[in-house]
């Protein structure tokens, strides 16, 4: 797969003569040539607002938007595409599902269980939701290998548990959760789960109704789509118990002076004016992806990962936060090195041309569970290869010999 980085134009740049190493596509990945066609194409050719108007361009706007709907529930095997709502991104998939259901199935003493290593947009709305409603907010801690194990799960989902949510890979530390365990030991007690799927939708197959998920969300940015479009899928006898979470125009029925009914799934969820384009181009990223086939994806980046795994613990002075088991390791390692702060260390990295995110990646209660501040984090995807990781490592030796340690 080491051609793939011919259909990135923007990894074909260079800065001050180096070449960019893109290992930050946790943050977000690179868009395809066929991405940036697409959307190229939709406003030359389709421009409208769908659902809208009767003409012909109207129409090609919407018959685009659903067909990228059917595309969404094809590519998680939902059941029907009305269990597929477009949202904004993996942020606001989230407060929906708090506001919508928590709000109204969530109780005083009732429990929500979610993961130390979540990303404050699946932490913030279930603390926020505990609060006003009464609930305990419980977390499930980490294995000194940075793994929730089985008798964590066990204990912390209990006959009060009501909810769990649960990110399917860390976007800090990149270990695989058992998120199959976990929807298992919640069902049994009655309790829903909600999967954000942001970092593993790009990287493994994510099949709903394989995993029984309650919810799942992700974002289009980090599968290969642009930014501003995302995913939230529930399960369809859920959703049509929700009340809407946003009111406006294209969600209703009927609207009088002191009532209105609203418009049936999936568009009681999709008030206003939607991204087309970001649905065209989530589409055409999906296209891509069963171009090149996610089991490929996912055999390429964990050769890679596991290699980058292997040669920063070959330098000897980096500290590793993720699992040692190479079977749980997802497309994220997260790492420093003592002496040098993780933000220092990615500018000194930039100068080589070595693109890395450094800081507390939107967790900090599992900075404050570890015990530090920050780290730098790499991240693959399908245009990365070992040379990038090298390049890495060549950079890492750099920096610390910049700050006169050792000759390496
Ligand atoms: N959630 C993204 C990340 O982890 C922005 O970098």
């Amino acid at each position: 797969m080491n051609n793939l980085k011919e259909l990135f134009p923007i990894l074909d740049q260079s800065f001050n003569g180096l070449p960019v190493v893109y290992l930050d596509s946790a943050a977000t990945t690179q868009k395809p040539t066929s991405v940036i066609e697409a959307l190229n194409k939709y406003y030359r050719e389709i421009n409208a607002n769908p659902h809208r108007g009767a003409y012909t361009l109207s129409v090609m706007a919407t018959d685009s938007f659903e067909q990228g709907r059917e595309k969404v529930k094809d590519f998680i095997n939902a059941k029907s595409s009305k269990e597929v709502i477009f949202t904004k991104g993996t942020t606001e998939a989230l407060n929906l599902i708090a506001y919508s259901y928590g709000n109204f199935n969530l109780n005083k003493d009732d429990e929500i269980v979610i993961g130390i290593t979540e990303h404050h947009s699946n932490l913030i709305p279930w603390q926020q939701i505990a609060k006003a409603k009464g609930c305990k907010l419980n977390y499930f801690y980490l294995s000194p290998d940075y793994e929730y194990t089985q008798e964590e799960i066990d204990k912390k989902i209990t006959s009060k548990t009501k909810l769990v949510a649960i990110g399917h890979a860390s976007n800090v530390l990149g270990t695989l959760n058992p998120v199959e365990y976990i929807i298992h030991k919640a069902h049994a007690v009655g309790a829903k789960v909600v999967v954000d799927a942001a970092q593993s939708i790009a990287h493994r197959k994510v099949d709903v109704q394989k995993l029984d998920a309650d919810f799942l969300v992700f974002s289009g940015h980090k599968m290969f789509a642009p930014m501003g479009i995302g995913v939230l899928y529930g399960k369809q006898e859920l959703l049509e118990e929700m009340p809407p979470f946003l009111y406006g125009g294209d969600m209703v029925e009927y609207v009088y002076e002191q009532e209105t009914t609203f418009d049936e799934l999936p568009h009681k969820f999709e008030g206003g004016t939607q991204n087309v384009e970001g649905v065209i181009g989530l589409s055409e990223a999906i296209d891509f992806i069963n171009s090149i086939g996610i089991d490929n994806i996912m055999k390429h980046e964990h050769e890679i990962i596991s290699y980058a795994y292997d040669k920063l613990n070959e330098l000897g002075f980096v500290k590793i936060y993720t699992t040692s088991n190479k079977d749980l390791l997802g497309s994220v390692i997260s790492f420093t090195i003592d002496g040098i702060h993780p933000h220092d260390l990615a500018t000194i990295l930039d100068s080589k041309g070595v693109c890395v995110r450094a800081g507390n990646h939107c967790a900090q209660p599992l900075m404050r569970y570890l015990n530090i501040n920050s780290t730098c984090r790499l991240s693959v995807s399908v245009y990365n290869n070992k040379e990038d990781i090298d390049a890495l490592v060549s950079a890492l030796e750099y920096a610390r010999r910049l700050f006169g340690y050792g000759s390496k």
